[in-house]
């Protein structure tokens, strides 16, 4: 419960027990003839029960009806994790959870995978628990009334499990290797470290206190509010206050050189690079920080209080547009590929307005993120060298579609076992350049801005983006979006 949950709790325990003294005390000036039938109105056989029951197990997703769960909201998440040992990333986490009922709730569930867990707290009292997949079921000594704020502490200890997402042939949650660890979660990995609602639709804001032996060091989204000294360990701490969805937390561990800087907007930024990576690579960051002011000129205001990207020196073939703090593969930063490399710096900071403060209601909409990142990076060409090379781009673009479409889905139709196919990148981008054809510039980055500022922090879905770019343009884009989408 919040501090002031807990004193509206207070105050409307004080006047209900206001309005009872008062009753009772009209009672007893009253004749003794009437003070019985008033005190048996109420037996306890007819005090109404309310109507508690289980949360769903699932939050509604259309591709992946099993993600998240129903019947309450989260407003924070704090984990407390003290990893023992780096090599095997055996840890001890304590996650404490605030929350809200949606419903009256005997149970409810939350996502996580593998650990034993130890005990689980609920508004301060034991509650019994069972798992059965990824679904870990919680009752609560008493049910929880709909609308009522609650605290749930899970306590658990063990190694992160391998885990290959449903989603995409990639091993993804945490990933342990020879220097360290990080995490890559979208869409399904957050589950294999901490207990979680784990879907988009749930967005909550975060605490991370990691401890971890010296000379190792933790990188977590938002800003780094502390660092304790345990003699042979160090605890970091960082609060990222903004609403993140679940995919997006990360817990990094290493050996880090933090080079930090500002944009000229004043956003902080903090690029967390390998101590064994090399000056040539770092340098390919050095336009991040320009990026960002020029997608704040044209997307609108960055989203959140920092950013910054973090370097892994191992090979995963991906980079991840975690929030406040994108992941790099270290064969995506190459300085024999510098053309490449800034489009990949490009479409994981575009992804921090389309994704990750503009998030996704259903993953089947995936396109809203994908082929918005993709674009931007067509966008970062044009501002830097012009119309001509925009064009060029898009030629080979739609090129690189008309060849592999076999491999594709259409953007608005992604396979639930392959979310993250051609379609939803290549394919979609080529869609919004011809949404950008129909309406003209103007109109284009008119919508483009309306559409962030409108769901800034909150969920989307396509019917949204379609009915704002129909009423931006007051063109009817139904023939348009079917033909793309
Ligand atoms: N969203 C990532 C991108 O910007 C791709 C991605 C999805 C990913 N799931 C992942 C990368 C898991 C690494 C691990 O394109
Ligand atoms: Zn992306």
């Amino acid at each position: 419960m919040r501090r002031s949950d807990f004193l509206q709790w207070v105050i409307s325990i004080s006047i209900i027990l206001l309005l009872v003294a008062g009753c009772t005390g009209s009672i007893i000036t009253s004749t003794p003839t009437a003070l019985s039938p008033t005190l048996v109105v109420v037996k306890p056989s007819e005090i109404p029960t309310i109507q508690a029951e289980p949360g769903a197990p699932g939050i509604g997703d259309s591709l992946y009806p099993q993600f998240g769960n129903g019947g309450y909201d989260v407003q924070h998440y704090t984990l407390d994790l003290t990893v023992k040992d780096i090599a095997t990333s055996d840890l001890e986490g304590h996650t404490t959870i605030e929350a809200r009922a949606t419903q009256n709730l005997n149970s409810f569930n939350l996502d996580f995978i593998g650990f034993k867990i130890t005990n689980i707290i609920v508004n301060g009292q034991p509650a019994k628990f069972r798992r059965s997949g990824q679904e870990l079921t919680i009752t609560p000594p008493k049910p929880l009334n709909e609308n009522e704020s609650f605290m749930a502490e899970i306590q658990y200890q063990g190694s992160p499990g391998k885990m290959e997402s449903i989603a995409l042939p990639l091993q993804t949650g945490w990933i342990k290797f020879d220097n360290g660890s990080f995490v890559l979660s979208e869409p399904d990995g957050a589950a294999s470290f901490y207990p979680v609602n784990d879907h988009p639709l749930d967005k909550a804001s975060y605490t991370f206190r990691v401890t971890v032996p010296k000379p190792f060091e933790v990188a977590a989204n938002g800003l780094q509010t502390e660092t304790i000294d345990r003699g042979e360990m160090t605890t970091f701490v960082f609060e990222e206050r903004d609403p993140m969805a679940s995919y997006l937390a990360t817990v990094d561990i290493g050996e880090f050189d933090v080079e930090t800087s500002q944009a000229a907007n004043g956003i902080p930024i903090r690029n967390y690079y390998p101590t064994s990576v090399t000056e040539d690579v770092r340098k390919l960051f050095e336009r991040q920080a320009d990026m960002l002011v020029y997608f704040s000129d044209i997307f609108g205001e960055y989203p959140f209080e920092t950013y910054g990207a973090l370097l892994v020196d191992k090979k995963f073939g991906a980079a991840l547009e975690n929030q406040t703090m994108s992941i790099f593969s270290i064969e995506m930063v190459d300085p024999k590929k510098s053309d490449e490399t800034q489009q990949v710096i490009a479409h994981e900071l575009a992804h921090q307005w389309f994704g990750d403060s503009v998030s996704l209601a259903d993953w089947r909409d995936i396109w809203l993120n994908e082929s918005f990142a993709t674009y931007a990076q067509g966008l970062w060409i044009e501002h830097t060298q012009g119309r001509v090379a925009l064009q060029a781009w898009i030629r080979k673009l739609y090129a690189f579609v008309l060849e592999n479409r076999k491999t594709m889905s259409p953007p608005g139709e992604p396979s639930a076992d392959d979310l993250f196919n051609g379609g939803v990148y290549y394919w979609g981008a080529l869609g919004l350049h011809a949404l950008r054809l129909e309406v003209g510039d103007e109109q284009f980055f008119r919508i483009l801005k309306t559409y962030y500022h409108r769901f800034k922090g909150r969920n989307v879905r396509n019917s949204d983006f379609i009915a704002m770019a129909e009423e931006i343009s007051g063109k009817d884009l139904t023939a348009l979006f079917n033909s793309w989408l």
